[in-house]
């Protein structure tokens, strides 16, 4: 979204600017320097600075403006790739053998961090429920600090309890955002049944799921008894406390919060992690951890980098034996 408002902006502004200056040309006034006409489409702007050259009659025959359709065509073309890149849902599966009795098939949905995909979230639902999950786990940053929209979290929730009973724990940006801010989201969650999994668990019958909230991935020590006979499905953001996870007898552990390093070159790997850590060796994907399967989903939405690239959004889906 900040880039559709960045958008808007600088093609307002470069629209203005052109019928601006063809009146100052009109009423012999000082005139806005070509550079500066030139620069606001060179920024994103050359579609409201070509419709303010056509629809001002303004700048249409100088050479040196004939650099405006061209830049419009080539960004449109990145526009469309970019809106590609970020909006393009797919589904990655894996598969672990934890010894149950029946297939069970987890939905991870991570770091949604406000992002649209569609009118109340039908297209990732409907993705969702093609999966037939029989639970959907949500590892944290559902909304994002900096462009807060609980409804767009809240629609998602609504049609995510419809399809299978919905696990969640928070991310940082939860965390960030302070009791007070997440409070109304928290509540409606509650109401729709979303079941709250930081520093708790839940035996699940063949296997115990629990969950750690990004506020105690510093200080959490053990979670109450539980029967250790049984594999251990664990929900939590952030991938790099994985030492932890396993000393906590994590079996396969849910987590996101990388983005996917936002930037994926091929044969190399994602470019950047939350943590600014430039090619981390862990961005995306399941890896076996001394028996312990970690999986990094890459997410749906953005943070600060508000552009995926070679990096689709991601829904993940594991079925256990
Ligand atoms: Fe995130």
């Amino acid at each position: 979204m900040i880039l559709v408002y960045w958008l808007i902006f600088v093609n307002l502004i470069a629209f203005i600017l052109y019928g601006y200056d063809k009146s100052c040309a009109k009423k012999n006034k000082r005139r806005v320097p070509e550079r500066t006409l030139l620069f606001w489409a060179w920024i994103g702007g050359s579609v409201g600075a070509f419709l303010g050259m056509r629809f001002f009659h303004h700048k249409t025959l100088k050479p040196k403006f004939f650099v405006v359709p061209v830049l419009m065509v080539l960004e449109i073309i990145i526009c469309c790739v970019c809106l590609y890149q970020n909006y393009h849902l797919v589904t990655t599966d894996h598969e672990v053998d934890l010894g149950l009795s029946s297939e069970v098939t987890i939905v991870q949905i991570s770091d949604l961090h406000n992002q649209f995909f569609g009118i109340k979230q039908k297209t990732l639902l409907k993705k969702i429920e093609a999966q037939k999950p029989d639970i959907i786990v949500v590892t944290g940053d559902v909304v994002d600090k900096s462009h807060t929209n609980i409804d767009i979290a809240v629609d998602f929730f609504e049609g995510a309890v419809k399809i299978a009973p919905v696990y969640y724990i928070t991310g940082n940006h939860e965390l960030w955002l302070g009791s007070e801010k997440t409070a109304p989201l928290f509540e409606k969650m509650k109401s729709l049944g979303v079941i709250f999994m930081d520093d708790t668990y839940v035996d699940m019958g063949d296997y115990i799921l629990a969950g750690i909230g990004d506020g105690s991935l510093d200080s959490f020590v053990a979670y109450g008894p539980f029967d250790d006979s049984k594999p251990v499905i664990m929900l939590a953001h952030e991938p790099q406390y994985n030492a932890l996870y396993q000393k906590l007898g994590a079996d396969l552990v849910f987590t996101g919060h990388y983005h996917g390093g936002q930037i994926i070159i091929p044969g190399i790997g994602g470019f950047v992690s939350p943590e600014f850590e430039i090619f981390p060796k862990l961005y995306q994907g399941m890896t076996d951890m001394g028996g312990m399967q970690l999986v990094i989903s890459r997410g749906l939405g953005n943070s600060i980098l508000p552009v995926r690239i070679n990096n689709f959004p991601e829904i993940v889906v594991v079925k256990v034996r």
